[in-house]
């Protein structure tokens, strides 16, 4: 394994992100090769089906970045990064992250998001404990594990929102997985005083979101003339977060968040998924001349619902707020008009992504499975 090793050009912080070409990953590399670029970025990523190497190649030639394809299970792999690199901060994003695959397939989801993270922690509780990176850095050593809300389980209507303090009761294998690995970041905390640092985040879309989740999903088939599939009736609630807010969370919770803390990250933008769905359209209809169909509402189909499908979400960001400062900035209705735009200048970043495994994963979801068609 060889790679650029830059150790004495860079004066600030050390990371290795995870999941770097995903989704929320990439946004916050692109995020942080902004804000700091005294800081040097190792992105580790197994480029699975859900990794967009392209959603990085604008930083390729940046000294001060480096993208290396791997597996977070692959222990020899993470701990040769974490010396060879001196990381000090680990920013770890990689998971299997959509609820429909896991309930098609769990297995992925407790590699990845149990085992992975435990690899992980294992790697860097060793290289930490050995006194790596050097004592320059330890006072600032972080592991950062992004996770979600949908560890808590699901609200009903009158329920006060989730906070740090609200009972873990996962519902799907997804969130069940994530459960798991938020646990053991706690107890790596508790046990062997490693930094560690949880968030637990709403729906987040924007820039760069695979087109399985619902609003690029729903963006590209406007698009395309295809139906918009609404599990069950549509009234499900999700709270959602422009990802660009999310990555300033992030970035706040490393800098400045209190190591075995988790915090609880929200757009205060609870959306019943069908209001969601008809305020996309509508600008869609707006924005997009020679839709093939017009009015895109009439693409608009009811299909079964999602088995354990969580009615409701929703974030209590106080603390976020009171300890470090932060709130979203970004509305639905602004997020939704700067999404769409990205998706309409960036088709060849998303065309590719409709391959023949993408056709059979929406046809097993979509035609043969419990989410057939109401009409
Ligand atoms: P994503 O599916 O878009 O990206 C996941 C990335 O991890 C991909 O690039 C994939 O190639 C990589 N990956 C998967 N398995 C890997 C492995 N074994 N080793 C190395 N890399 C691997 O996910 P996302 O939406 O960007 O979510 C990122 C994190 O944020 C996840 O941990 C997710 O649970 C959490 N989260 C997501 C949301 C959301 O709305 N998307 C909300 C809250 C929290
Ligand atoms: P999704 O983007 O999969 O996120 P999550 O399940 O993690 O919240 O789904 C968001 C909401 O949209 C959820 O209530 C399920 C619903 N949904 C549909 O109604 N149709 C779809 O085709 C998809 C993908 C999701």
């Amino acid at each position: 394994m060889t790679f650029t090793n830059t150790h004495s050009s860079f004066s600030g912080r050390r990371l290795l992100i995870t999941g770097g070409a995903g989704f929320i990953g990439s946004n916050f590399v692109h995020h942080w090769m902004q804000l700091y670029p005294q800081d040097r970025i190792v992105v580790l990523d197994a480029l699975t089906y859900a990794g967009n190497h392209s959603s990085l190649v604008s930083l390729e030639a940046q000294p001060n970045f480096q993208f290396v394809q791997g597996d977070i299970c692959d222990r020899p792999l993470i701990e040769h990064l974490l010396q060879e690199e001196m990381i000090d901060t680990v920013a770890h994003f990689a998971a299997e992250s959509h609820v429909d695959r896991s309930i098609l397939g769990p297995e992925t989801f407790v590699q990845t998001n149990v085992v992975g993270t435990f690899t992980l922690l294992e790697a860097v509780r060793q290289c930490w404990s050995q006194g790596q990176p050097s004592a320059k850095f330890s006072d600032h050593y972080r592991f950062l594990h992004v996770s979600t809300d949908e560890v808590f389980g699901s609200l009903g209507p009158e329920d006060p929102a989730f906070c740090e303090t609200t009972p873990y009761a996962p519902n799907s294998p997804y969130s069940a997985s994530k459960a798991g690995s938020d646990h053991l970041v706690r107890a790596y905390y508790h046990t062997y005083g490693l930094p560690t640092l949880i968030t637990n985040c709403s729906n987040n879309y924007g820039p760069y979101h695979f087109p399985e989740k619902l609003i690029p999903l729903m963006c590209i088939n406007i698009l395309l003339g295809k139906p918009l599939p609404i599990y069950g009736d549509g009234q499900n609630i999700r709270d959602w977060l422009y990802v660009k807010d999310h990555c300033r969370a992030l970035d706040l919770v490393i800098r400045k968040g209190v190591p075995g803390e988790t915090y609880t990250v929200g757009g205060n933008n609870e959306v019943k998924n069908l209001d969601l769905i008809h305020a996309l359209c509508d600008l869609m209809d707006e924005m997009v001349p020679d839709l093939p169909v017009y009015p895109s509402r009439n693409l608009i189909t009811f299909v079964k619902d999602r088995p354990g499908h969580d009615r409701r979400y929703a974030i209590d960001a106080t603390k976020l707020k009171t300890e470090l400062g932060w709130s979203p900035t970004v509305n639905v209705q602004e997020g939704l008009r700067q999404t769409i735009e990205w998706y309409l200048e960036n088709q060849q970043w998303w065309k590719p992504l409709l391959s023949e495994e993408y056709q059979t994963y929406y046809q097993q979801v979509y035609d043969n499975s419990s989410y057939t068609a109401l009409s």
